[in-house]
Formats: C-alpha cells, structure tokens, sequence
C-alpha cells in the first residue's frame, strides 16, 4: 500500500517501477492521498480524496500522475451531483459529448450507461473497446461513476495496452510500427448497428455519421508519458489501411485477442459511488454482462484527447 502525506515516498509498486513513474508527491497538509494497486498489470484504488469537493493544483497534479502510473484509477465511497462529476472531470481536459448516446437534459456531456434488470440483450460496452476511436480525437479518458450497481455482478475489466505491446515479439513490432488502421462506429452506431437491438433504455441515436472512417496508428505514443501502446480495439477498428477487411482480419483478430490477455488486465468490483477514471489512450475495457435480473446505472463523462500518433 501506498501512503502519500507529508513526505514524498517512493512507490514500490510493480507499476511504478515498469513505468519508471511514481506517485510520490508531497501532499498539502490537508490531504492525505494513498494509490493502493489492485492488480498487477494496471489499477489502483485511491484513498483519502472526495472528487465532490474543489481541489487545488497539486491535488489534481497528484491524481493525474496517479492515472499516468497506474492506468486507471478508482475512489470508492463518493456522493457525486452531476455538476460536482463535471467539475472534478474538467480539471484534466474539456469535456465532449458523445456522437450517439445523448446526455442528461441539463449536462449533455453526462451519458446514463444503464441497463433495466428486466433486459437481457448485450449490454453499453459489453466487448473490449478503447472509447470513442470512431473520432480524429478520442477521449483522453473517462469517468464513470457507478450510481446504481448490482449486489453481485456487472464488473468492468480493464487491460494495460503499454504491455499488449512490449509483449509483442520484436518481429511484430517492427512490422506494425507505422502501420495504420482504420476506424469507425458503425458496428455499435450505424444504421444497422449493435443499438437497433440492444440499450433499449438509453438514449442511444443511430445515424448515417456512423459509417464514416478515421486512420490512426496501430501503435500510439502516449503524449505525456512517452510509451508505446498498442491501438486497435474490437469496438471500432475494422481494417488496416489500404487492405480489405479480409485481409486485415487475421491479424487483427490476433492483436484483439493478444491485447485482452489475461496477465494485461485487471478487475474492477463495483460498489456503490465508486468511480473509474481510466486512461483511454493506453487501456482497454470491457463492461461484464453477468447480472441479468438486476439494474445498472452509470453516468460517464469523457475527456477530450488529441490526434493520436
Ligand atoms: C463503457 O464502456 O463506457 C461502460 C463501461 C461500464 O459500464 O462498465
């Protein structure tokens, strides 16, 4: 366990040391921040911080070292408004709205990822995806907070995409080093797309800006932290640039599978006001649809990203 107060404390942990970053920020006097790992891959749970309340800069600064070490951080406990969601998320980056689920009347940014007890179809996120590649920009990252979870059940595992590629023999990383892959949402939003038939209660709007396609690297170079990490996901990517979806499918078939590798992920328990915040621009994740028969409800918000390259 890591314990952040008064003085700075190097972090032993397997992810500090694989990411040669550590959370060891000296802590105003009056917090007292703790990043516990709940995996070996990627995740740690933090302690000792309500997101509701305003923070200052080093606050801020700590959590978003805290999210470059750790991939995707959780706080459990919280009591969240939605203006109080907003606020904490906009402190690392402007928020955008979603292209085809709507947001909440008053917070569009906000997105209700719910699913009835009664439902039984596939649930919002149900296969490993990154958020959002149908877009120039994906999101930097997301927030969810967990409203309404089940007692048992509907947990989101989540997978460290900077070792879906340092795990890839050097053979393969030379050859998908430059390549790229395109991407869009028409398997989830398209006209004929996954929401015809599933996320009956929520604001879901096919649309024809579905089919549309964007090319980005196979390989991505994280803007703060400089690694590599693989960039293809189920969701979103359908081919690799100026080959067939034939052609491409083999292989990517294996990187999807590759990048979900067990030993890359872990695994998030929800209870109720937990909260996610998860790097999109290394990490994959995947929303577990085990607990048909009880209710869902999540509000997500997404931070805007850059071009990746
Ligand atoms: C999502 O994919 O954004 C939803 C994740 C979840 O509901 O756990």
């Amino acid at each position: 366990m890591v314990s952040i107060e008064a003085a700075p404390i190097r972090v032993a942990s397997m992810h500090g040391q694989r990411n040669s970053r550590v959370c060891d920020r000296i802590m105003s006097t009056t917090h007292a921040l703790t990043a516990t790992p709940i995996a070996g891959a990627l995740g740690a749970e933090i302690s000792g911080v309500s997101i509701a309340d305003e923070h200052d800069a080093e606050t801020i600064a700590w959590i978003r070292q805290a999210l470059l070490d750790y991939q995707v951080i959780f706080f459990r406990d919280q009591k969240l408004t939605p203006d109080q969601q907003i606020r904490f998320s906009r402190r690392f980056g402007e928020l955008e709205e979603h292209d085809f689920v709507k947001g909440l009347p008053e917070h569009p940014q906000i997105i209700r990822v719910v699913r009835e007890a009664d439902e039984e179809t596939l649930n919002f996120g149900g296969a490993w995806h990154t958020d959002v590649t149908h877009q120039e920009c994906p999101a930097l990252g997301s927030v969810l907070y967990g409203l309404d979870v089940p007692r048992v059940g509907g947990d989101t595992l989540f997978a460290n995409q900077y070792l879906a590629w340092d795990r890839l023999s050097t053979g393969m990383q030379r050859m998908l080093d430059g390549m790229t892959a395109v991407h869009t949402a028409r398997g989830p939003f398209g006209p004929q797309g996954r929401s015809a038939s599933n996320w009956k209660n929520m604001q879901v709007e096919p649309s024809e800006k579905a089919l549309e396609e964007v090319t980005h690297p196979v390989v991505r170079v994280h803007p703060e932290t400089g690694r590599k990490a693989l960039f293809v996901n189920r969701t979103f990517t359908v081919r690799f640039t100026d080959m067939t979806e034939q052609e491409s499918a083999p292989l990517l078939e294996y990187l999807f599978n590759h990048a979900c590798r067990e030993q890359f992920t872990c695994r998030f328990r929800w209870t109720p006001g937990a909260v996610a915040f998860w790097d999109n621009r290394c990490v994959l994740h995947y929303a577990l649809n085990d607990y048909t028969g009880h209710r869902r409800e999540m509000l997500r918000v997404a931070i805007s990203g850059d071009r990746p390259r």
